[in-house]
């Protein structure tokens, strides 16, 4: 829902003799020409010059005129249409916004009004989990498409975890020609049956992943839609695929023991940093999301390699050795331009003043962050797991637990009261997490996503007074329909 329309009397019907008008560059026109083939814009040919009656202007302008990097206005009146936004970004809102009301639209013929709307944050995401199951590309520029459309503007990628690596790096083939194939075909037989890897040409092998070329592709296809792709490599914890392909990053030294990087060893941070060089190379994302989330921290307090790191490094708990590691990866990052974001967990033994904080064990991880004056973004399991039931659990698909309805999402306030004006900035926004354990096909991911992940899309972008829950609702029901 936009921030403010304004309805007037008339209409404008699109025919097949409109046509587009713009001032942007040739390049951006022919990118756009590209972009809105596959779209109900796509038979709308580009005019050279103004075309007085009957266009779509397509109007850059100055920042005076429409302030804010993602902010746009539409005006319709009976002899056509102006969408004016100060960047290609808010060109590409307003064109979404445009593709919505032609997409509810009898015979092409939209109403007349004003719309001024730009949104509430600035990260409004999705994340998806590859490591569970395995989605193609395909799937992923699906996602990308609808993400769009519904004006979201981050994929959360989580591309390692321990059921499955992911992401070729040309350092370590072993990671995809091994740590991403199971011997099962089911996750739940693999999770019974010893959790184990296999050979990518063992005939029971089951997974995939991206090669380089793959997530450059997929990481383009995201910018030509305003989308950034930020990739998780997760550690110290979840890391059960990495330490049974090279046992050696752990604390006991064999496979299918450990689910924790050893912090006692150079070689895990040699391995970390060759392996996140590769993923900066790949990723122009600003922010690099390195987990933190639910490591056991059990192997740390006998090893006697993290026990001398602890002793050496002046630590007193194991969550100060996570700490230790995390500020050593974001140094590393750091010193490459990158930023992190982790899971609430890097909190606990110390945050550093730079790592942004992904609240997801409710909000208090984003509300202490904030108040420490780090930035937060906030998907509380309580509303933002896209994984939990939607339905009564008898009438739904195996899923992960909890009873999370569309309006329990949309109910859901990213700001919490606590917080001062100047704390609320430092919420970047909100994102619908979707772990895949019970998500097997494209088919279960769309059908737990939808039409849940619209509240999401519709908190991160509409300011709070036009949230209306019986509105949001029959659209909500149309939209899944189109
Ligand atoms: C998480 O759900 N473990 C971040």
């Amino acid at each position: 829902m936009p921030r403010s329309v304004e309805y007037h009397s008339g209409n404008f019907t699109i025919s097949p003799e409109t046509k587009f008008y713009t001032n942007l560059s040739a390049e951006s026109r022919q990118a756009l020409t590209d972009y809105l083939e596959g779209t109900s814009l796509g038979s709308v040919p580009f005019a050279e010059s103004a075309t007085g009656n009957n266009g779509i202007e397509l109007n850059l302008c100055d920042s005076s005129i429409v302030t804010g990097n993602e902010a746009y206005r539409i005006e319709i009146d009976k002899k056509g249409i102006r969408l004016s936004a100060s960047t290609e970004t808010g060109i590409f809102y307003g064109l979404q916004t445009l593709l919505q009301l032609l997409n509810n639209s009898d015979n092409k013929t939209l109403p007349a009004l004003t719309i001024n709307d730009s949104p509430r944050f600035p990260y409004r995401g999705l994340h998806l989990d590859v490591s569970r199951h395995f989605f193609d590309k395909e799937f992923v520029k699906k996602q990308l498409d609808a993400m769009a459309y519904f004006k979201m503007n981050r994929l959360h990628w989580h591309l390692t975890d321990g059921a499955g690596w992911r992401i070729e790096i040309k350092k370590y083939p072993r990671l995809t020609s091994f740590a991403a194939w199971r011997p099962f075909d089911k996750l739940n037989d693999w999770w019974v049956g010893g959790r184990t890897f296999c050979e990518q040409d063992d005939p029971r092998a089951v997974g995939g992943y991206y090669t380089q070329d793959d997530i450059r592709e997929v990481v383009a296809y995201a910018a030509e839609r305003h989308i950034t792709i930020i990739p998780e490599i997760e550690m110290p914890g979840h890391s059960e695929e990495v330490l049974a392909t090279y046992p050696e990053l752990s604390c006991s030294g064999k496979p299918y023991v450990n689910a924790d990087f050893c912090i006692g060893t150079e070689k895990t941070f040699e391995f970390l940093e060759n392996v996140l060089l590769e993923v900066i190379d790949l990723f122009p994302s600003e922010y690099i999301h390195i987990g933190g989330d639910e490591a056991s921290k059990s192997s740390w307090k006998t090893c006697p390699r993290c026990q001398k790191r602890m002793a050496d490094e002046h630590l007193n708990s194991v969550d100060e050795l996570q700490s230790y590691m995390i500020h050593r990866i974001e140094k590393f990052l750091n010193d490459h331009g990158r930023k992190i974001i982790g899971w609430d967990e890097i909190i606990e033994g110390g945050l550093s003043p730079t790592a942004t904080v992904m609240s997801w064990r409710g909000e208090e991880g984003g509300i202490k962050a904030v108040k420490a004056g780090n930035q937060a973004i906030m998907t509380p399991g309580k509303y933002c797991y896209l994984d939990a039931f939607q339905d009564a659990p008898n009438t739904q698909p195996m899923a992960i637990g909890g009873y999370l309805t569309l309006e329990k999402v949309y109910s859901f306030e990213p700001v919490p009261d606590s917080l001062s004006t100047k704390e609320a900035e430092l919420i970047l926004g909100v994102q619908g997490n979707v772990w895949t354990e019970h998500i097997p096909t494209p088919e279960h991911y769309e059908y737990m996503i939808y039409p849940r992940i619209l509240a999401l899309a519709e908190i991160g972008w509409s300011p709070s007074e036009v949230k209306k829950w019986d509105n949001f609702h029959t659209r909500a029901l149309q939209a899944v329909n189109i």
